[in-house]
């Protein structure tokens, strides 16, 4: 290499650099290095991934997915496949949906396809890091506006910051870190009004009350993301899909979107969940039922304050200082995620539903730490 393109690359490298990192969470393995205990003995809550389902009943729908797949071959009708159930599933037609290689990729998409130097984005604070993120390394602003005290929109803050610039609103409901779902009507409100697209982020909607889909049709402006990650087990599979009006979504999928950006194991295994998607429901109502069970078991401890969740995960407030909190549950081989000030409240942490049994070690944990 020359010593100009020496040069280049090394400019290169610290601009990408000067982004800001994504700290991956800590993994079962990071405790049993750190603590020395077992990875299979840890209690990951930490990610908001979907413990209730059982491993061997997925790791059985890939068998079958195994038998029915050629490896060897790029699976157009995979897609085309997949489309149409999530369409099915949704109430929606196949043209309506946009696949990508996790919900994640999706909104990375969308941000990089809609947003320029000179746009703005717009979200709610405490939010998905995701947004920020995407949009950050575009280059593009963004603004943060802080939810009102009980966790709901402001509407006008939020309509007010953007300033008649076009750009992205970014509208993550079920909120996460704060597990709340925004009422349908601010979320309507934001979406009549915001001058540019409005994107809702549905990643723990099956967990809620109801969805914005219906919405698609009406309104121009309006994308829906959504996952197989949460309520359907396959984080590791890397699966979302988002929903807008065929124009919209054949622009995005059809000329933005990699080819073949879903491998065809992915793709089948999407597929048989749609396709014995009661069996799925049943196991959501039984994670919401120990949902409310843990509220009440956080809430009964000294010194921890949960809010109420339409998600899979709850947030909650410890009076001790957080970081000893995460770090002696750590100890303990309790994972959960560590997340500070939400607005004026001090301390907090999120936990991941697990089953009862994972519910019950982190009580344990957390009383025996907090009283
Ligand atoms: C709000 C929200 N949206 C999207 C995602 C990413 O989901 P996916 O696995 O589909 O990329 C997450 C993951 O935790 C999330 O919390």
């Amino acid at each position: 290499m020359d010593k100009n393109s020496e040069e280049w690359l090394q400019s290169k490298l610290r601009e990408i650099k000067s982004f800001n990192r994504y700290v991956k969470p800590e993994s079962a393995l990071d405790v049993t290095l750190e603590a020395g205990i077992e990875a299979e003995k840890v209690i990951k809550l930490n990610q908001n991934e979907n413990l209730f389902l059982s491993k061997d009943f997925l790791c059985s729908l890939l068998n079958d997915v195994i038998n029915e797949i050629d490896l060897r071959l790029y699976s157009k009708e995979g897609e085309v496949e997949l489309k149409e159930a999530i369409g099915k599933y949704v109430g929606l037609p196949s043209d309506y949906v946009i696949l990508g290689n996790g919900s994640d990729q999706i909104i990375d998409l969308i941000i990089r396809t809609f947003l320029g130097k000179d746009s703005v984005a717009v979200s709610i604070k405490p939010t998905y890091s995701m947004y920020k993120w995407s949009v950050n390394h575009l280059g593009a602003k963004y603004f943060e506006i802080p939810l009102r005290e009980d966790f709901s929109l402001n509407v006008e803050g939020i309509l007010e910051s953007s300033k008649g610039n076009k750009g992205i609103c970014f509208i993550c409901s079920p909120n996460n870190p704060t597990g709340n779902q925004f009422e349908l009507e601010d979320v309507r409100a934001i979406i009549e009004s915001f001058p540019g697209l409005v994107l809702v982020d549905e990643a723990y909607v099956e967990f809620a009350k109801n969805s914005l889909t219906k919405l698609v049709k009406k309104y121009k402006n309006l994308i829906v993301t959504r996952t197989f990650s949460k309520a359907f087990g396959l984080a590791g599979v890397r699966i979302g899909y988002a929903l807008s009006n065929s124009e919209i979504s054949t622009a995005i999928f059809e000329y933005a979107q990699l080819p073949y950006s879903l491998n065809c194991i992915g793709l089948r295994l999407a597929l048989k969940v749609l396709e014995m998607v009661d069996r799925f429901k049943k196991s959501i109502d039984g994670l919401k039922e120990e949902r409310e069970k843990l509220m009440g078991r956080l809430n009964s401890i000294k010194g921890v304050r949960a809010f109420k969740s339409d998600a899979n995960f709850i947030l909650f407030q410890v009076m001790k200082p957080y970081e000893k909190v995460f770090n002696d549950l750590f100890d303990k081989g309790v994972l959960v995620r560590k997340i500070g000030k939400v607005l004026n409240l001090e301390g907090c942490l999120r936990v991941t539903v697990g089953l009862p049994y994972m519910n019950d070690r982190f009580i344990e944990a957390l009383t025996s730490i907090s009283e």
